[in-house]
């Protein structure tokens, strides 16, 4: 068992009870509260304090391979006072048969907050929340990396003083990254978004339709192309991410010729001197950047990796904030 207990003085026991608080996706945060927190996390990046955890419990549980997601929220949620439970793969009796719904129900009785990252879909991580009482935020599941998105908007947010009327460009897979960021964007003001995604791994029909029902009420636009001609005259961002998405594999055998054109390279850049680079990490130099994109001067990728722990402070507030009896 790798399981640590960091002990508060003030822990105070808790039972099951009304809904708490969840990011389990983009879609369960209202406008108001999606801003608010992207704002929470630039502000703690500049030095805000809290202690809106002291006295609770956080539970971490990575079925996952994960750097910065579990170091972010399990540093966030020192750093805001709660006490911290870490479950690695195999730890819950889950790798022995037990079932999520009681896995679910045991740790609700526990825990205040479960930040959680498997290969299951959405609705497993919903019945987390079911038997109330525990916020339970989506450290990445098959369909969506929230937390991923709210800290890429906190890193624009700090970069460019603003999120609305950004012109974006997303090279690469319309993976779980790619969903939770269009859902993201698509809520901001005004920002164009222009995917453009290998045939036959691109943003779902239903992540689209989202997006652009979004879209509709933000005055922003979405638009997915497969191939990488007709780029926009001007951008603001660029961003791409890792070909090998963790936890997924390709389901044709020449991926890598599909994938090729859908390269981040210099010459990319060039064309757009004042766009900014994002990369969720970890990155493949070489395959889906190039070195000199990654670590040249246009690239916030490490500052973007440096801001997931202030999103996640953000983040697990905003849970606290909803407690049931919190005020
Ligand atoms: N970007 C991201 O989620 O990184 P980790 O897999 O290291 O958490």
């Amino acid at each position: 068992m790798t399981d640590t207990l960091e002990t508060s003085p003030l822990l105070a026991t808790r039972p099951p009870g009304p809904l708490a608080r969840s990011v389990i996706s983009i879609d369960d945060l209202p406008d108001r509260d999606l801003a608010g927190i992207v704002a929470r996390g630039v502000e703690f990046a500049a030095g805000a304090r809290s202690t809106a955890l002291a006295g609770t419990v956080t539970g971490v549980y990575f079925a996952k391979p994960s750097t910065r997601t579990r170091t972010a929220f399990s540093a966030g949620a020192l750093r805001l006072g709660a006490g911290l439970v870490a479950y690695g793969p195999g730890d819950l009796q889950l790798s022995t048969g037990e079932t999520d719904a009681d896995t679910g129900r045991v740790l609700a009785g526990m825990l205040d907050t479960l930040v959680m990252r498997t290969a299951e879909d959405e609705a497993v991580m919903r019945s987390y929340a079911e038997p109330g009482g525990m916020s339970v935020i989506n450290a990445m599941s098959a369909q969506e990396h929230p937390t991923q998105a709210l800290c890429d908007l906190s890193t624009l947010q700090e970069h460019f003083g603003r999120l609305a009327g950004l012109r974006v460009l997303y090279v690469g897979e319309g993976n779980n990254t790619a969903s939770a960021l269009a859902l993201a964007l698509m809520r901001c003001p005004g920002v164009t978004l222009d995917l453009r995604t290998p045939a036959g791994y691109g943003l779902s029909a239903d992540f689209l339709r989202r997006a652009r029902r979004h879209a509709a009420r933000s005055g922003g636009h979405i638009d997915q192309q497969h191939d990488m001609r007709g780029l926009p005259a001007d951008l603001d961002v660029i961003y791409t991410t890792r070909w090998q998405t963790t936890g997924s594999s390709k389901h044709t055998a020449d991926w890598r010729h599909t994938f090729a054109p859908f390269r981040v390279g210099s010459s990319l850049l060039a064309a757009y001197p004042r766009a900014v680079f994002l990369h969720d990490l970890p990155a493949h130099r070489g395959e889906e950047v190039d070195a000199a994109v990654l670590d040249g001067p246009a690239s916030l990728a490490f500052r973007q990796a440096h801001m997931k722990m202030y999103s996640a402070m953000a983040v697990l507030e905003w849970c606290a904030a909803g407690a049931p009896g919190s005020s």
